[in-house]
């Protein structure tokens, strides 16, 4: 809701109401999911740097990085694309590393993939991370005795050619796979196909799609983009109860053009503000496939699974096109916190998401550089964030007043709230005003809580990064300026910010 009060040139105010009375669902812990294509640096560098490097490593996987990742608490990775799932054949990625066979990446910059990483490697960085696989299995170029044999290789204890082969290559209990993508962006890189079509391979593949010893698997359709509700739509009366989740990805790219999406530094106001109004339309789409959904599953038994979301730039020049490489500014931590605020809202059918990508790639949270590795902004909201994960979604009303640039305004403020297992509340603050503080009035209705705590992430430019060789510019600092008077809270957010309260 825009606000109607008046506004000074420097300073925007606004009202926030907490419904503690009108708790809601639970926000799916899944929502803090992340992805790992082999694309890039991700795996390759980011993650992976072998057993012989002289980057301290266990058993092959950069030390600092999955030090860094743990304390994100990710839920759950999707792994091994993307485009790149329907091109990879599991097979290739199993045995003695020195045997695997070496493949061309063909969408990801014609590089050589040496399938150093495959099946065991990555379930063993989902365990050192803590987090449930997500398994995006092949349906554009592979077949579905390909997926039946994946899961049984994975899954199962019996004596079978299958699981004695994976006990052979070194794992003797077979592993959990709760989550199976079947096939990904099947209306573009997974196959071209039209919806129809892609309806009746679905049923086909899942169909295979098998549990193995006690292994229960969410199988996740291959959903829409952006604003393609025919693909929701369809999925939805053909595929029905085949399927337990069905995928959107939305992609936020300041210029919307794919041919010039602009810079992920450097930019002016106007990028700014053009990049965070198109994020904003991340809700739209959500309330809008979820109607469509709703339509065939008025119980949301079918989750929506965000499973790629984030900001889309032109790569830092110098790097290779193809490995998507950009750099994380301040910018992608307000977008970071927008679109999860959003899946907060919509907890109900959104029961998991995946930023895109974990390392190195696109809004990654990690940035390496041979030895070095920088945190970026966007790690931080996802840090400060985690208070809301499996917490309950606690309504919230927010008289925002309007950001304006141009001719086009959007609301200066977004906000969300949760309440923890404890009973204590978190609210997260966003200040989209690249110039204006915020001064906002907080009520909580139906609770009364005595202490509030927080956190605020800002920093002096809308572009500032955390370098590899200097002291990092945006980084969580303890939020002092609130007064608390008669049962209210009033908060002053600095322009550019995110905030995270604790109220107790
Ligand atoms: O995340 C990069 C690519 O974006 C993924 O491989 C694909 O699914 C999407 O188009």
């Amino acid at each position: 809701m825009f606000g109607t009060m008046a506004q000074s040139p420097d300073r925007v105010t606004a009202d926030l109401t907490v419904r503690a009375d009108q708790a809601k669902g639970t926000i799916n812990r899944n929502i803090y999911g992340h992805f790992a294509e082999h694309l890039g640096r991700l795996v390759y560098d980011g993650i992976w740097v072998g057993e012989g490097s002289r980057i301290p490593n266990t058993r092959g996987m950069r030390t600092d990085v999955v030090a860094a990742l743990k304390s994100l608490d990710i839920p759950v990775l999707r792994w091994p694309g993307g485009c790149f799932a329907d091109e990879y054949h599991w097979r290739d990625g199993i045995g003695p590393r020195d045997q695997r066979p070496k493949r061309i990446n063909t969408h990801w910059g014609g590089v050589i993939e040496t399938n150093a990483f495959g099946t065991h490697e990555f379930m063993d960085l989902a365990d050192q991370l803590g987090a449930a696989p997500y398994i995006a299995g092949n349906l554009g170029s592979g077949s579905p005795r390909e997926m039946l044999e994946w899961m049984e290789y994975m899954t199962s204890d019996s004596d079978s050619e299958l699981a004695n082969l994976r006990r052979k290559n070194g794992r003797a209990q077979p592993w959990k796979v709760p989550y199976f993508g079947v096939g990904n962006e099947n209306w573009g890189c997974g196959g071209n196909m039209r919806v129809e079509y892609y309806a009746d391979e679905y049923r086909r593949f899942a169909t295979y799609v098998k549990s193995y010893s006690g292994n229960r698997v969410v199988r996740i359709a291959s959903g829409a983009s952006d604003e393609n509700y025919t693909w929701t739509d369809v999925m939805m009366s053909r595929v029905g109860r085949q399927m337990q989740g069905l995928s959107l990805h939305y992609y936020t790219l300041p210029t919307g053009d794919w041919n010039r999406k602009g810079p992920a530094t450097g930019f002016d106001e106007a990028a700014w503000f053009a990049t965070l109004k198109r994020t904003l339309r991340m809700d739209e789409f959500i309330a809008k496939h979820s109607e469509v959904m709703d339509k065939y599953d008025p119980e949301k038994r079918v989750g929506l699974m965000v499973d790629e979301w984030g900001t889309w730039y032109d790569p830092e020049p110098g790097t290779p096109g193809g490995g998507l490489f950009q750099q994380n500014s301040l910018r992608d931590a307000l977008v970071a916190a927008i679109n999860l605020n959003i899946f907060h809202k919509h907890a109900d059918r959104v029961q998991m998401a995946a930023i895109a990508q974990m390392v190195n790639v696109l809004q990654a949270v990690i940035l390496t550089q041979g030895e070095k590795m920088v945190l970026t902004p966007t790690y931080h909201v996802f840090e400060m964030f985690k208070v809301h994960q499996g917490a309950t979604a606690i309504p919230i009303e927010l008289t925002a007043p309007e950001y304006r640039v141009g001719q086009s305004a959007i609301p200066a403020l977004h906000a969300s709230a949760s309440k923890d297992a404890a009973g204590a509340y978190h609210v997260s603050i966003v200040n989209l005003d690249a110039n204006r503080a915020a001064t906002v009035t907080m009520k909580v209705t139906g609770a009364s809580p005595a202490t509030v705590a927080g956190r605020v992430l800002t920093a002096g430019a809308i572009d500032a990064i955390n370098a590899f060789d200097k002291p990092p510019a945006v980084t969580p600092a303890p939020f002092t300026a609130f007064q608390v008077q008669n049962g209210q809270v009033t908060l002053t957010l600095p322009s550019k910010s995110v905030v995270v309260l604790e109220l107790k």
